[in-house]
């Protein structure tokens, strides 16, 4: 699903927040994406959704390089991919079902087919009874509920998630990566970035054996495919910090 080869982001002036990232995530997979905060978690999603483009290396998306991808075909290849990321707000002066259907309605939807897809998935996460309200009514793990339908409402090929849990308690931590999981299990490959803590989320985590590879990434920790919960067992890619600002000048 996602192909990173030898990836290097730079931002002018500064030292390279990625440095020659090589990762694999394969179709059906769920992956962690961790490490410090400065470590590149959030860079690497936004290369991956076409927010930027890297400075060396290449990055193919469902088998597209995303640098041959013209400026005007990038909303075809954002449809197959579903975010969370803290920057795409809920809009407040829209009702949660108007919030989530939006994100049909620019894909051309029909309204009547997007309004119903839009509750079935509100439905999915808990929240049938607060489509009529405003995102602002709603609790800090709701709110998190209805961004998650709304990257899930197209039934995206992968979902990138961005801190989805960071302001929420280790119980709605727990539930929202249950809905994640259960995106997971209905086919959509699912990569998601956070500070892990080995509490929040020990339920994932079976004893495993890390491989290193080289670059930014210090290692890739995988699973056997079912853990005894009979879970589908996560991926972990841990970013080390500071990879090439140790080498910088000071
Ligand atoms: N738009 C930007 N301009 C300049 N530097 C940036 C920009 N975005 C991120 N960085 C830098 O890249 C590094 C990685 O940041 P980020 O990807 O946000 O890390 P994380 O999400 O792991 O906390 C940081 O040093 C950050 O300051
Ligand atoms: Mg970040």
């Amino acid at each position: 699903m996602i192909q990173m080869f030898h990836v290097t982001k730079a931002y002018p002036g500064d030292p390279p927040a990625l440095v020659d990232v090589n990762l694999t995530v394969e179709k059906g997979e769920f992956v962690f994406l961790t490490g410090p905060s400065g470590a590149g978690k959030t860079t690497l999603l936004r290369l991956v959704f076409c927010a930027e483009p890297a400075t060396r290396g290449q990055i193919l998306v469902g088998g597209r390089n995303v640098a041959r991808i013209r400026q005007g075909s990038i909303p075809f290849l954002r449809r197959n991919i579903g975010v969370v990321f803290q920057d795409f707000k809920l809009l407040p002066h829209r009702t949660v079902l108007d919030n989530v259907a939006l994100a049909l309605d620019v894909l051309g939807v029909p309204r009547d087919e997007s309004r119903q897809r839009a509750n079935r998935m509100l439905k999915l996460v808990g929240l049938q009874h607060k489509t009529e309200s405003l995102p602002l009514k709603l609790s800090g793990g709701e709110q998190q509920r209805v961004v998650i339908a709304r990257a899930l409402v197209n039934e995206p090929a992968l979902l990138l998630a961005d801190e989805p849990t960071g302001n929420l308690d280790p119980e709605l931590t727990q539930e929202i990566l249950t809905l994640l999981q259960a995106a997971n299990v209905r086919g959509t490959t699912v990569v998601v970035a956070c500070l892990l803590t080995l509490v929040a989320y020990r339920a994932w985590i079976p004893s495993a054996a890390i491989r290193s590879t080289c670059g930014t990434l210090l290692c890739r920790t995988s699973f056997p495919s079912l853990n005894s919960n009979g879970r589908r067992s996560p991926t972990i890619f841990r970013l080390k910090r500071g990879f090439s600002r140790r080498s910088a000048p000071r």
